[in-house]
């Protein structure tokens, strides 16, 4: 979604708010657009279209003067992509510039107010054009003050950079409900949606909390709560830089994540899993809590919701208690009937997602905690929630998620199998023997990407397929909701994943000569089955690639593309089984030239309902 990047220094603004949307293209936008001051004359440029096009208007940056600026790419909501819908949006009297991530929720009231009343001629469809009306409007000399009556007038979520042309040595920035934080240079300071951005000139960060408005000079740094009573604020230290953010030789972010995940997982594990136990860090639940656990409930979007979905098997397997997981979009609306001796899991890489983080202020709304498993350190969710379990899987560029996804999947395993170790649902050896599994994962994770260039030559055979079906039963059919999204979301294949045992009640209608068909074939407690299910849409005319265990050549001999991976413990062949689908879902979006790491339409980080 949107992206924000503000800088104040004594360098050229324009070049490093630049660079900085650069860093934050892979959230998806639709335009690009910044903002400077000098000399008391502001400059504003932006236009439709990818970043490039306002880096060749204004010759990267060098056109525009100005040691003070804001910059922003959109992610069109109110308004369609245009350069007039582009941000930065300015009052009819350049004295207020803003950019803006988020939606504010009242703006149709507020534009009506403020055109009919105070004659404000609106020049956009959008709704943040508003704020700087408004600001404009409130002024009474004191850019905080204003900026306050701002924040409380206006409904919904917003992280704002500011400029306000009679103060053009300072830098205002003010979040509720979207991402920002403030990056402390030498001599010069900035903003931005997110740490990448900013990592080619500080590692020095702070985390800016809703409510709070920031005050940036260049040597300086001030924040104010929402009733402008000054914070003291502690920096925290990246330990990271710019290149594990950056593609390392391989063409795609996807691809390098890919083949990044065997160390996702190794570095999420290993700290964690010890010869007797699984120890996480910022775990507040005793062992008398976890005994008397009666179900849990997981709440996600999209891939985190189908990590949850596997979750739900691999819980129920090992710790026999129910699981419910919940789309978040849909559980922060149904009045959730939430009980004690339940467990709350929120499951988000970014930590930012609007749905996610507003489920999850439903459930301590009513009293009850939450344990969330985020990847961005610091995140909305990471910060709200009782207990954090950090997926440690490093800068995430690729809106289709890989890397996080599977170190997601290894914290739901370590966390089952800690369940059922207090509930004794397992016994003391089974244990001792998940445990080595689970350290095991990373190495056959590696086995499987390594192999993964079969898939190449069956995507650039199947690229111009109308339809794929993805069937699975038991887990397996979990892991299809997941290859079935990878494939969509970046290749623009229509396809569905269907519990293989559903396929009769109505959906088989849909197969036809052509039609390919992904099955899993990993359970041996449903294999048959799902065989049966295999002939039924042979028959019918299907192109099957079927993923299975080594050593199950009967497969061989039924499907007409098999891929194999590694023999486990069946519960956690997930983290096998998804890996050819990603590369599968990645190979034929290459074929197609599909944009892999920015698909469209798509954010990485979906910070709007
Ligand atoms: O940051 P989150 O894990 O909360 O994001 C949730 C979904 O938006 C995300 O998993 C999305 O479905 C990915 N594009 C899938 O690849």
């Amino acid at each position: 979604m949107c992206g924000i990047v503000g800088y104040i220094g004594e360098k050229k603004a324009a070049p490093i708010l630049l660079d900085g949307l650069s860093k934050l293209e892979y959230r998806g936008y639709d335009s690009a657009g910044i903002a400077t001051i000098e000399n008391g004359e502001l400059s504003i440029e932006k236009c439709k279209g990818r970043l490039q096009n306002l880096c060749d208007k204004i010759q990267n940056g060098e056109a525009l003067q100005g040691k003070i600026g804001i910059g922003h790419t959109r992610w069109a909501t109110h308004g369609a992509p245009s350069d007039l819908n582009s941000h930065p949006h300015k009052c009819s009297q350049s004295l207020f510039t803003v950019v803006h991530n988020g939606i504010i929720e009242n703006y149709l009231p507020l534009k009506e107010e403020l055109t009919v009343h105070k004659h404000v001629p609106f020049v956009s469809e959008t709704d943040t054009e508003v704020i700087a009306h408004l600001l404009s409007y409130y002024y009474n000399g004191n850019v905080l003050e204003t900026i306050q009556r701002v924040i409380n007038a206006v409904e919904g979520s917003f992280a704002l950079g500011i400029l306000c042309r009679d103060t053009p040595n300072t830098l205002y920035a003010v979040k509720k409900d979207s991402p920002l934080i403030v990056g402390k240079g030498n001599g010069e300071n900035f903003i931005a949606s997110d740490i990448p951005a900013l990592l080619n000139y500080t590692k020095d960060f702070y985390l800016v909390d809703d409510g709070d408005i920031v005050m940036l000079k260049k040597d300086s740094l001030f924040f104010f709560d929402r009733k402008l009573h000054p914070l003291k604020k502690e920096p925290f230290v990246v330990d990271w830089d710019y290149s594990q953010a950056e593609k390392g030789g391989y063409a795609h972010f996807m691809l390098k994540e890919i083949h990044e995940q065997q160390k996702a997982v190794n570095d999420t594990v290993s700290e964690r899993i010890g010869e007797e136990d699984i120890v996480f860090e910022d775990f507040h639940y005793g062992e008398d809590e976890l005994k008397a656990l009666h179900s849990i409930r997981i709440v996600a979007c999209g891939s985190a919701y189908h990590v949850g979905v596997i979750g739900k098997y691999v819980i129920e397997k090992l710790a026999r208690i129910p699981v419910e997981v919940d789309v978040a979009s849909e559980f922060r609306y149904k009045n959730p009937i939430l009980q004690k001796d339940v467990m709350y899991i929120m499951i988000s890489q970014s930590g930012e997602t609007a749905d996610s983080l507003a489920a999850m202020r439903e459930i301590r709304k009513q009293g009850y905690k939450v344990l969330a498993v985020v990847n961005v350190l610091g995140s909305s969710i990471a910060r709200e929630a009782d207990s954090v379990i950090y997926t440690h899987a490093g800068p995430e560029i690729a809106v289709a998620t890989t890397k996080a996804f599977s170190a997601q999947l290894a914290v739901m395993d370590m966390l089952a199998l800690k369940i059922a170790h207090v509930k004794e649902t397992i016994t003391k050896d089974a244990y001792k023997e998940a445990l080595m599994t689970l350290r095991n994962i990373p190495a056959r994770i590696e086995t499987v990407v390594s192999n993964a260039d079969k898939v190449k030559k069956l995507a650039s055979r199947l690229k111009n397929v109308g339809s794929v079906f993805f069937i699975g039963r038991d887990i397996d059919y979990a892991v299809c909701l997941e290859g079935s999204l990878k494939l969509k979301e970046i290749s623009y294949i229509h396809s569905e994943a269907y519990a293989a045992g559903e396929l009769k009640h109505g959906t088989i209608s849909l197969i036809e000569e052509g039609v390919v068909v992904v099955a899993i074939v990993t359970q041996p407690h449903v294999r048959e089955k799902v065989i049966s299910n295999i002939k039924e849409v042979k028959t019918r005319g299907a192109f099957v690639f079927a993923v299975a265990n080594e050593g199950d050549e009967e497969i061989r001999d039924i499907v007409d593309f098999v891929y194999y991976i590694p023999k486990t413990n069946p519960v956690y062949t997930p983290s096998l089984s998804v890996l050819p689908l990603q590369v599968f879902a990645y190979c034929v979006a290459k074929e197609k030239g599909c944009d892999i790491d920015k698909p469209r339409n798509l954010a990485k980080s979906v910070t709007v309902e």
